[in-house]
């Protein structure tokens, strides 16, 4: 399984082989991921009344149709977090779209929320036969929406009885103004109605890392105001470190290793304002274990990794799971 998902991973075209993978999974899940594959077991950990088989999820943006869930519960994730979701199915934008700085051991993206639409994920995950883990949903708001608040109220109101945990995802930067919504204002108004459309299911609020000092500290009071279960910090970052790859002028957001000091730096800041009053889940170019201890020492309950999977393989999860263990 490792080198099939390898060698889709590193076939020419980085879309077609995030597509390839996605197939190769979907089919190794729904046969029952034979090589014996489910959450690596670690020691539990427990968050927002949920227990995590082990403290790694995979971040969203791999598997955003839900189409992959068995077979990324089978590389050892305790979490698997689907989504982007939004209300109507969407393209997304033009392609190429998708790029992989291989120098840099990182990626850079601008796909601005391509889905199928939050109805077609769901059935798929109503149909699932089990859940060997914790099954997060990522919602967000269409491109053309009129009323983004109301396209969150919408994705959490449905996705509210399907998923373990939703996340908030306000911290993309491939949709205009998205990132507009992680202010103040922005955030009372979209958590009060999101707070209200959960019902009792966990809600997590993701953000971007480049909130500077005041907006990382308006957007973690808000998420203790709100009674948000736990704060993801964070999404890919539209700042460019210092990067040797021929893409990496591409707009976009970056994530992997490049990625690495920021989100770092950001999750230690969050834990300095939350003073340990909010929950933090890292993710940003966490690539084995050793970084993840880093984050865990830092604060972090649990991580979340997308972007090593391409660069380290399919082991990465038990890896990192087993060593934090
Ligand atoms: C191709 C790609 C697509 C992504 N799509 C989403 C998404 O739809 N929603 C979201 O919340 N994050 C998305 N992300 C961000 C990841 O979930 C993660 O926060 C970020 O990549 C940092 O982690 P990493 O350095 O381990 O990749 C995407 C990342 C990549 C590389």
């Amino acid at each position: 399984m490792g080198k099939i998902l390898r060698s889709a991973v590193y076939s020419l075209d980085p879309e077609q082989a995030h597509r390839a993978a996605i197939r190769a999974l979907a089919l190794w899940g729904s046969v029952g991921t034979p090589l014996g594959g489910g959450p690596e077991s670690a020691t539990p950990v427990t968050l927002a009344g949920l227990t995590f088989p082990n403290r790694v999820g995979l971040a969203a943006g791999l598997d955003k149709d839900a189409e992959a869930i068995a077979g990324l519960f089978g590389l050892g994730f305790g979490a698997v977090e689907v989504g982007t979701l939004t209300p109507r199915p969407q393209p997304g934008n033009p392609r190429p779209r998708l790029f992989r700085l291989v120098e840099d051991e990182a990626v850079i993206n601008r796909m601005g929320f391509n889905n199928g639409g939050i109805d077609a994920a769901l059935a798929r995950i109503a149909g699932l036969k089990k859940r060997p883990g914790v099954l997060g949903i990522n919602v967000g708001a269409n491109k053309d929406s009129t009323d983004r608040v109301a396209d969150y109220a919408l994705g959490v109101t449905k996705a509210a009885p399907h998923a373990d945990y939703i996340t908030i995802n306000v911290s993309s930067p491939n949709t205009p103004g998205l990132r507009d919504l992680q202010s103040r204002p922005a955030l009372d108004e979209l958590l009060a109605a999101s707070h209200e459309a959960r019902g009792s299911t966990p809600l997590f609020l993701k953000v971007a890392p480049d909130l500077d000092r005041a907006g990382l500290e308006g957007a973690v009071r808000a998420a203790i105001d709100h009674h948000v279960d736990a704060l993801i910090v964070s999404n890919t970052t539209i700042s460019r470190p210092p990067l040797a790859s021929p893409q990496a002028g591409e707009a976009g957001g970056l994530s992997g290793k490049p990625l690495k000091e920021l989100a770092r730096a950001k999750l230690i800041e969050a834990r300095e304002i939350s003073g340990g009053q909010l929950p933090l889940i890292s993710a940003g170019g966490i690539d084995g274990p050793d970084e993840a201890k880093r984050r865990i020492d830092a604060g972090a309950v649990l991580v979340q990794v997308y972007s090593a999977l391409v660069y380290r393989g399919p082991g990465l999860a038990r890896s990192i799971a087993r060593a934090l263990a």
